[in-house]
């Protein structure tokens, strides 16, 4: 029996994951870039109701205004044409070397300054789009060397940064929530906010908690060889599953960022028995990385499965 997704199963798709060309750390890319527009048409014949993006996914770090909204204007005739929406925006703060250290934990403060500056813009234009769920995931905020970063100083510069952040959106009205997505490592040795459960400590912390919840990745959790099902369903039980990063990972290693089901199949059926009888209704976003090894047809068939 073939299934065919609607509109209503909510699937949702990063612009990062089938148009990623499939450069990793040892090999060049293998795959052409792949046009916002064609993305879009394609996931939108696949069933899928959203798209979701980097600000640079969309258009490139440091471009001119113009080139800005010209991406901006394509993405939004392309939405209207196919009736995709944005549920859920977020910041590049890992590809530029200005980052290297982080964003809201630099120890560079010119760098959070920058960094804080990218982020409230990205929030208008995710505003602007109607996307409800601002995610944040910190791939650079972290260290390889325990004495590199005063870690409690690190944790309160992020504390103040989202703090900033909330009474930002807060002032301007928008209806927007912040999603936070942990990982334990890669691309730095060690990542801050490791896990779904450092992460829940961490908005208590928060001095508007309520806007903040969390977007776990199927893959980061078992890097840490934690059960993802587990940790899911503290985070609905605690009100605070924002939105979910679904994809798969064969063990603790590298993340793989597979097909969701491709990793461990067992999880996969849980964590979907458990979504669907916990009600949970926001997005099915997908974010995978298509083999290397697939031409952009073997992409297709990978965002089908
Ligand atoms: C990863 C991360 C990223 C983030 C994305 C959102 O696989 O390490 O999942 O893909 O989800 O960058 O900011
Ligand atoms: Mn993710
Ligand atoms: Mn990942």
């Amino acid at each position: 029996m073939a299934i065919q997704p609607t509109r209503d199963d909510k699937f949702s798709f990063g612009l990062w994951t089938v148009g990623w060309e499939a450069q990793d750390q040892f090999g060049s890319a293998t795959r052409p870039p792949l046009d916002t527009v064609e993305a879009i048409n394609r996931l939108s014949d696949l069933g899928a109701y959203g798209i979701t993006f980097h600000d640079n996914d969309l258009f490139p770090f440091g471009c001119s205004a113009a080139d800005r909204q010209r991406e901006i204007d394509r993405l939004t005739g392309a939405l209207k044409a196919t009736g995709m929406v944005v549920p859920m925006v977020t910041t590049n703060l890992f590809s530029h070397p200005v980052f290297k250290d982080g964003g809201f934990t630099s120890n560079d403060r010119g760098v959070r300054r920058f960094a804080l500056r990218k982020v409230l813009e990205n929030i208008d234009l995710a505003a602007e789009l109607g996307a409800e769920t601002f995610v944040m995931w910190g791939g650079r905020e972290g260290s390889e060397y325990d004495a590199a970063k005063d870690i409690r100083g690190a944790l309160e510069r992020y504390r103040e940064a989202v703090n900033l952040l909330g009474d930002y959106v807060t002032d301007k009205g928008y209806n927007i929530r912040f999603a936070i997505e942990p990982k334990p490592n890669e691309p730095r040795g060690d990542i801050l906010l490791p896990t779904l459960g450092h992460a829940l400590a961490f908005i208590e912390t928060l001095e508007r908690p309520e806007l903040v919840g969390i977007n776990p990745e199927t893959g980061h959790e078992q890097m840490a060889g934690l059960n993802f099902t587990h940790g899911i369903a503290q985070a609905l039980y605690q009100g605070k599953l924002f939105h979910i990063d679904l994809n798969g990972q064969r063990g603790i290693k590298y993340d793989q960022d597979l097909v969701f089901g491709h990793g461990e199949l067992y999880d996969a059926f849980a964590l979907v028995d458990l979504l669907e009888s916990a009600g949970y209704d926001g997005p099915r976003h997908f974010d995978y990385k298509p083999m290397r090894t697939e031409d952009i047809e073997g992409v297709w068939a990978s965002a089908a499965a």
